[in-house]
């Protein structure tokens, strides 16, 4: 199969040049991260200068890292969002990133420390994350079944104009035995991960649909592409029907633009952090 490349087609795609330009103007220690050492993008400022002999014998000019969507010709497709402070969440994410080491001040490396809410971008939920009961007796993130996280998966576009109510999971008519699921909406066209609110009119799982889908099917990972798997009016009840078997695993906020639908292998693997009910995932399909 051959792949777009959505970076180089896609209008509203973040990293696209001018996306990139802009982010150069964000706080130097914001961007850092982005750059290792063989392709430092900064440039010395007032605030940062650079320090006698480190690094400046490292000709970076002309030099841009690439950043992909697609690998190997389509081979390996990135269903991850990037982590920016723009992306919207649930809670305001200000500065995600700091410089604690600098070697433009001094250090001998460069060394950062993030914060993050858990459910940041492309994450996963954990039982716990709305049942106290399973908070506490520790189903966690580093609990999830990996086995569910990695294999077989089909990718469905759900009809545009509706929730995911009972009615529209069966008239997708997804057949028993499929146990990975990943839904792209309306979401993905009105491309609300790359606005910089969190826009509540999202497209997710209204109860009926979620009972529906325990009941109905053997999915056991249900992926969608925006920060909630349940629609705004059903938060609490869509995540109880599916968080309380904890045998099904949610994955919220996937990037699937322009995937072609189909069935692929999905490997999906949060970070192994105990005591988390959430956790930032990186997602990838292969053919
Ligand atoms: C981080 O390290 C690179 C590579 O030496 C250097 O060019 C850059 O100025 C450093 N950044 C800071 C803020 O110290
Ligand atoms: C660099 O050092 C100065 C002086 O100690 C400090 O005020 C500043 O916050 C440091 N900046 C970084 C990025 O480490
Ligand atoms: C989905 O539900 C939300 C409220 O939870 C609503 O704002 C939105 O318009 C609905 N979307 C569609 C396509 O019906």
């Amino acid at each position: 199969m051959t792949m777009k490349n959505p970076l180089e087609e896609r209008p509203n795609t973040r990293m696209k040049q001018k996306g990139f330009l802009t982010m150069l103007k964000a706080p130097l220690p914001l961007i850092l991260i982005l750059a290792d050492l063989s392709v430092s993008i900064a440039s010395a400022s007032d605030a940062y200068p650079t320090i006698p002999g480190t690094g400046d014998c490292l000709r970076t000019d002309g030099l841009v890292p690439v950043r992909r969507e697609v690998y190997g010709n389509g081979r390996i497709i990135d269903i991850t969002h990037r982590i920016t402070p723009e992306m919207p969440s649930f809670e305001r994410l200000g500065q995600i990133l700091w410089l604690a080491h600098s070697m433009k001040n001094g250090s001998s490396f460069n060394f950062s420390l993030m914060k993050l809410p858990a459910h940041t971008g492309t994450h996963v939920d954990a039982p716990g994350h709305y049942f106290d009961q399973y908070f506490d007796a520790g189903f966690d993130v580093d609990t999830l079944d990996l086995e569910v996280l990695n294999g077989p998966a089909l990718l469905i576009d759900v009809p545009r104009d509706k929730n995911i109510t009972a009615e529209v999971m069966e008239s997708l008519k997804i057949p028993r035995g499929v146990r990975r699921v990943l839904f792209r909406t309306l979401n993905t066209d009105r491309g609300l991960m790359y606005k910089n609110f969190f826009d509540t009119s999202f497209v997710g799982f209204k109860e009926d649909g979620a009972k529906w889908l325990v009941k109905n099917t053997d999915i056991k990972l249900v992926g969608i592409d925006y920060l909630s798997i349940a629609a705004f009016d059903d938060d609490i009840s869509s995540h109880l029907a599916l968080l309380e078997s904890r045998e099904i695993i949610v994955v919220e906020g996937l990037k699937l633009d322009d995937v072609p639908t189909g069935l692929y292998n999905v490997h999906c693997l949060p970070l192994r952090f105990p005591g988390a009910e959430g956790s930032p995932i990186r997602c990838i399909l292969m053919e």
